[in-house]
């Protein structure tokens, strides 16, 4: 039994209830798995709280302790002592399981002046090349080998430099900063990605007493120091899990308070959840989502880097959308793969056609129950989105994506009055 699941396992939904009462969100994924791989940096004991109980957290967790990390996990809280690292190279199995693995180039090659990887595999929403991720190490004076499927790097001691990113690259912005953060001198990101990832990464690095300025905005300026020291954390809320949560408020026609999250991550998605005619509501710490008709279609949905629309909201919003009145066109920039979903979601009766990054979505009255298959975490979480409010029983197959990426959410959303079991 992996965490969250087996590979076999399956959701049946019944669809027709509405979504009603709060829920209160968790650290966010993809702010706490660099932020685990950054405790290697550090002498001493890391603790980082409110770490998502996910198989992609257990992954990166495997991959430390293959390192000789210490890492003990108690509920939510993980703590890491990197004192003891042996080794520098992540077995091809733990990278084949998860990407994210690329994570720890930058914090290893910073700390023990080598690293060697397998190169991650595409996936089922495109290539995923990590050619930003080599150039900026090279430019901080990395000896990068990439034969045999392999990726091996070296370097006595990073130097500080100006890396110039083509495309703003999450993973590259934060693989680079965790490499310059021990390097001699200083060294600049420019054309950086900007989502709150990002700035939460460098607050846990600047806690750890690291020296950077402006993450979070397209220039990143890093002074190197000679030695990082353990720190205490808690990674942002889960905006992804936030936006989804929102949409299943908005397709059931429901009511839903989710709580302990950061509004302002979530600009761009609440203006189009406003645009179908989602009445939205902000709080400190809390956002409320009402919706009691059919929602309206809208002129456009462009995914782009943050702070623009999100990419990994695009399949859940096309669930959305696929019921509304009139017709959207959604335009995904960021992945040139990401519409596995819709051969799924017309499985449903959904009327959608696709042209390459564009597609049309004509909304139907309705969607009908049928069996479907998640074929990546945001497709599946679409999936779902889309059988609570299909007529009939719905069921999503290969389940196992989206326990990567939503925490039981069979137990989430049938908190909420959804009808929905795993299979
Ligand atoms: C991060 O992936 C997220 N994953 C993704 O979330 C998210 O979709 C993506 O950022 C975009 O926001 C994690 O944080 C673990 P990128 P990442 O590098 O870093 C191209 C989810 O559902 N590119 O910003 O891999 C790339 O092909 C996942 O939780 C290069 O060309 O994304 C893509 O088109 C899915 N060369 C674009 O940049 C490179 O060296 C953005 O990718 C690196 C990226």
């Amino acid at each position: 039994m992996t965490l969250g699941g087996d590979i076999v396992d399956r959701l049946e939904i019944v669809g027709g209830n509405r979504l009603t009462g709060s829920v209160r969100v968790n650290g966010a994924k993809n702010a706490a798995l660099p932020i685990l791989a950054a405790c290697t940096l550090a002498h001493g004991e890391c603790v980082i709280d409110d770490v998502p109980n996910l198989q992609d957290i257990e992954v990166m967790i495997g991959i430390l302790r293959s390192l000789g990390m210490v890492v003990a996990v108690d509920n939510r809280t993980v703590t890491i002592n990197a004192t003891g690292v042996t080794g520098v190279e992540i077995p091809d199995e733990m990278m084949r399981k998860m990407r994210s693995s690329i994570f720890l180039m930058g914090p290893l090659l910073s700390r023990f002046g080598e690293v060697k990887i397998s190169k991650p595999g595409g996936c089922s929403i495109g290539v995923r090349p990590i050619d930003l991720h080599v150039k900026g190490l090279k430019a901080l004076g990395a000896e990068i080998v990439e034969s045999h499927g392999h990726i091996h790097c070296k370097a006595t001691r990073l130097t500080g430099a100006e890396v110039y990113l083509d495309l703003p690259s999450v993973g590259a912005t934060e693989n680079i900063m965790m490499a310059a953060v021990l390097a001699k001198g200083t060294t600049t990101i420019s054309n950086a990605a900007r989502e709150p990832e990002i700035t939460d990464l460098a607050n846990f690095l600047k806690a750890m007493g690291a020296r950077i300025f402006g993450a979070g905005e397209d220039a990143i300026v890093i002074e190197g120091v000679d030695r990082l020291s353990a720190a205490m954390y808690s990674p942002i809320p889960d905006r992804i899990v936030v936006g989804s949560l929102l949409i299943g408020a908005a397709i059931t026609r429901g009511d839903v308070v989710v709580k302990g999250v950061i509004p302002s991550h979530l600009t761009a998605v609440l203006n189009k959840l406003r645009e179908t005619g989602v009445e939205i509501e902000t709080g400190h710490d809390i956002i409320r989502a009402r919706m009691e008709r059919r929602p309206n279609s809208i002129d456009r949905l462009h995914t782009a880097y943050y702070p623009g629309f999100p990419t990994d909201l695009q399949a859940p919003f096309m669930s959305l959308l696929s019921v509304c009145n009139g017709t959207s066109i959604i335009s995904e920039t960021v992945f040139e793969e990401r519409f596995k979903h819709v051969s799924e979601l017309q499985r449903m009766g959904a009327f959608i056609k696709v042209d390459l990054r564009t597609a049309f979505v004509r909304g139907v009255a309705e969607l009908s129950g049928a069996t479907v298959e998640a074929t990546d975490l945001r497709a599946g979480a679409a999936l779902v989105l889309a059988g609570l409010a299909a007529c009939g029983r719905t069921v999503v197959e290969q389940v196992y994506h989206i326990d990567r990426g939503y925490e039981s959410i069979e137990s989430v959303l049938g908190d909420l009055g959804a009808q929905i079991v795993r299979l």
